[in-house]
């Protein structure tokens, strides 16, 4: 089965783009700032509140990044203008982290000047182990000069997570969102197995919320949400020192239940003209997802 959904990822960028629009249309919003407001309200109606994402990644010139960063601007005065219960989320090398840190760290910037002026916040996506380092460090120089408007993400199958949470962002106060980790990674470098993933998660997870960090937690996996939820249980955490996080169009009945039990949600909103190659290139990077896709086409609405 693996060898098989590998063949259809590698194969995929071929597809009519009207078949692949199809098999990633419950997944994107459509490609435009209205789409992702009009799904956006339709969730919030739900109870939830939303990050949203203008896709796009590894630009080839810095100059791609300049459009990109303009649409963060217009998108965080749409959520403004329309009273949305939403921040952003941005892939750092989208804004030019493979090329030219200065340039990326520039763009940050001007998007967190104006997340400041809305009272909004920015959170910073984690991509695959080139980045980890430059994109903690990122963080870091942005959280000194705009605190509580920005936070990054960690990825619980990282063996270096632990070190990173009690090394730089508990001391910092960071605010976080935890994920397993979506790329495909060395075995050096990240846990490969379904269960160490979910130990480390569950540990990290413990620390953050007994160190007082804001943490998003951001899973679909039901053995998880039960784990976290008996953590914040036990540390009698109230509902306004951690959110669940969880992507559209993935598990709604489980988003539905955990809105249900009193717990804040946001739902990862991703929408913009870059669809068709952030569908393909996720199918590549994860094979297993051809899975879910294919769920996808065949899932009643
Ligand atoms: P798991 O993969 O075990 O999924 C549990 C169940 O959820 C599956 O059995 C399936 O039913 C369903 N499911 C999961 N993913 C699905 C999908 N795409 N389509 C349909 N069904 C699906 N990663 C990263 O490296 N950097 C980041 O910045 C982020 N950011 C991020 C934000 C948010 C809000 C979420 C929810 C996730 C991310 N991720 C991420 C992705 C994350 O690392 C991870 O790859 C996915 O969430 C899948 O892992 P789960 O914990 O959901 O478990």
């Amino acid at each position: 089965m693996e060898a098989l959904n590998r063949l259809i990822a590698h194969t995929i960028p071929l597809f009519p783009k009207g078949f692949v629009g199809h098999l990633s249309r419950h997944y994107i919003a459509g490609p435009s700032i209205d789409d992702a407001v009009r799904v956006g309200r339709e969730l919030m109606r739900e109870g939830c509140c939303l990050t949203m994402d203008v896709l796009g990644e590894h630009i080839r010139s810095t100059a791609e990044a300049e459009p990109y960063c303009r649409k963060y601007l217009e998108l965080l005065d749409r959520i403004a203008g329309e009273g949305l219960d939403a921040n952003v989320s941005i892939k750092p090398t989208q804004m030019g982290m493979a090329l030219d840190m200065e340039a990326c760290r520039r763009n940050f910037r001007r998007i967190l000047e104006s997340a400041r002026r809305h009272g909004n916040f920015v959170r910073i996506d984690m991509e695959d182990t080139p980045y980890t380092d430059l994109t903690l460090d990122l963080h870091e120089g942005l959280v000194a000069c705009f605190p509580g408007n920005v936070g990054v993400v960690i990825q619980a199958y990282l063996r270096r997570c632990m070190e990173d949470v009690r090394d730089r962002l508990v001391p910092g106060g960071a605010n976080l969102r935890i994920c397993k980790g979506i790329y495909r990674e060395p075995r050096e470098l990240a846990y490969q197995g379904r269960r160490e993933i979910r130990d480390s998660f569950l540990e990290l997870t413990r620390e953050l919320l007994a160190a007082g960090n804001y943490l998003g937690i951001a899973t679909h996996d039901e053995f998880l949400v039960e784990g976290s939820l008996r953590i914040i249980d036990e540390l009698s955490l109230p509902p306004e020192r951690y959110e669940f996080q969880m992507l559209l169009g993935v598990l709604p009945g489980l988003r539905r239940e955990i809105l249900r039990r009193g717990h804040r949600l946001r739902v990862y909103v991703p929408f913009g003209e870059a669809w068709f190659a952030y569908s393909t290139r996720r199918l590549k990077e994860n094979p297993s997802l051809v899975n879910h896709f294919i769920k996808g086409v065949f899932r009643p609405h």
